[in-house]
């Protein structure tokens, strides 16, 4: 019999890379997306799949109890890889709410189902969680996350993601709940939206709109191309122990005003300006509030236990986001001038 995998988040920036590969290379699963379409998720990203036979969408908020114990109902579900989440950082400082209620509230409701589904059987069943290497908080100069750093999360963002960690893991040793949780760093990559870093950067460069750095732009984050995550993300659906936790990240720390500059150099190239015309766009802005200095994972576990390691160079990967950014200037477009402008504009016009 076919298996079932429900994908929640599918029509997200990760989601929209996880759906893609599964339908393409899986055609012995069907594949649901559930997706609520917040103002982050966005079905352009999937439409050359959309019409695929082991494909199909459903529009449901994972907030929804009752909605979500009929999909349950309705279907044999094998497999969750369980993605949706509020993502950004500075909306969580804004509203912590909407955090608290998709990433928390949302994942329970997500556990009860599939354990109320499984209960009687949990051979052959997986429940995945996607998180984030920001719930183990912020490193100094030195070090690295490993999966035995302590949870010390720091923005309601990441304090939400590490509740909901917590909560997996408590539904295996309490239930016996088949999960595995990976905590992946920073992805970067083509469908992401244009309110985090590069994405954004991208944008105000072609646009010559000033670059936001917060602070002094010295905040270091490790970068991995999004299909090296989803190529990941396979590994461990297919592979891993259950029970199991693995740190995701790209070996690939860069400081934000450094990552920036590299971008500003790329698009000059690719939009035929004179080398330094981009970076003269940087603008250094107030600081987040409670920013992290500095993110960076240890991924030795799943290199060695999986065999996974990332495929693209950072170079390569950059370069190849901006001929995507430049080359979708409709999809751009249609997310600029719609809900997201407003959000911009309360987030950027005090700073
Ligand atoms: P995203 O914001 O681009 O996409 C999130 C998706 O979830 C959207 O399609 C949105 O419509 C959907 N969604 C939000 N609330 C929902 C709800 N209540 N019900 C149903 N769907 C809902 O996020 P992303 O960057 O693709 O991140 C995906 C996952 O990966 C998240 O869990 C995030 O914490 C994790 N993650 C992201 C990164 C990163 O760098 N972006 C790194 C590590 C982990
Ligand atoms: P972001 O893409 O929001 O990811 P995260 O906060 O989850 O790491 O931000 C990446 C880094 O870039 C982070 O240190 C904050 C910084 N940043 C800016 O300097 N300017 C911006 O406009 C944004 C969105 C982020």
């Amino acid at each position: 019999m076919k298996k079932t995998i429900l994908i929640t988040g599918g029509a997200g920036f990760i989601g929209s890379h996880v759906v893609r590969r599964f339908v393409k290379s899986y055609p012995n699963y069907n594949i649901i997306n559930l997706d609520a379409l917040t103002y982050a998720g966005n079905l352009e990203n999937l439409t050359d799949i959309e019409k695929f036979d082991n494909y199909s969408f459903i529009k449901a908020d994972i907030t929804n109890e009752h909605t979500i114990e009929q999909i349950f109902s309705d279907n044999q579900i094998d497999g969750v890889i369980h993605l949706a989440a509020e993502s950004h950082v500075d909306r969580s400082i804004t509203d912590p709410m909407a955090f608290i209620k998709t990433n928390i509230l949302g994942t329970v409701i997500l556990l009860n189902a599939a354990k109320r589904k499984w209960k009687d059987n949990f051979e052959g069943k997986l429940f995945y969680h996607i998180s984030t290497d920001e719930v183990y908080g912020s490193l100094g100069d030195e070090g690295f996350f490993t999966e035995a750093t302590s949870y010390d999360p720091r923005s309601p963002y990441s304090a939400s993601k590490a509740s909901s960690d917590h909560l997996v893991r408590a539904y295996h040793h309490t239930y016996g709940l088949p999960i595995v949780i990976s905590n992946c760093s920073n992805n970067y990559g083509p469908n992401q939206f244009p309110e985090k870093l590069i994405p954004l950067a991208i944008n105000n460069i072609k646009n010559n709109k000033p670059i936001p750095i917060y602070g002094k732009g010295e905040n270091v984050r490790d970068w991995l191309y999004v299909h090296d995550h989803a190529a990941a993300i396979d590994l461990i659906f297919h592979k891993a122990k259950i029970g199991e936790t693995y740190n995701i990240g790209g070996n690939n720390e860069w400081k934000n005003i450094d990552l920036i500059k590299v971008l500003c150099r790329v698009m000059d190239v690719k939009l035929n300006r004179n080398t330094g015309d981009s970076e003269k766009l940087i603008t250094y802005v107030k600081d987040r509030a409670g920013h992290d200095l500095r993110y960076a994972i240890d991924s030795t576990k799943l290199q060695k236990e999986l065999g996974w390691k990332p495929s693209l160079q950072f170079e390569e990967g950059i370069t190849k986001t901006v001929e995507w950014y430049l080359s979708n200037q409709k999809w751009l477009d249609d997310i600029v001038s719609g809900n997201y402008q407003q959000y911009y504009e309360s987030q950027y016009k005090s700073r």
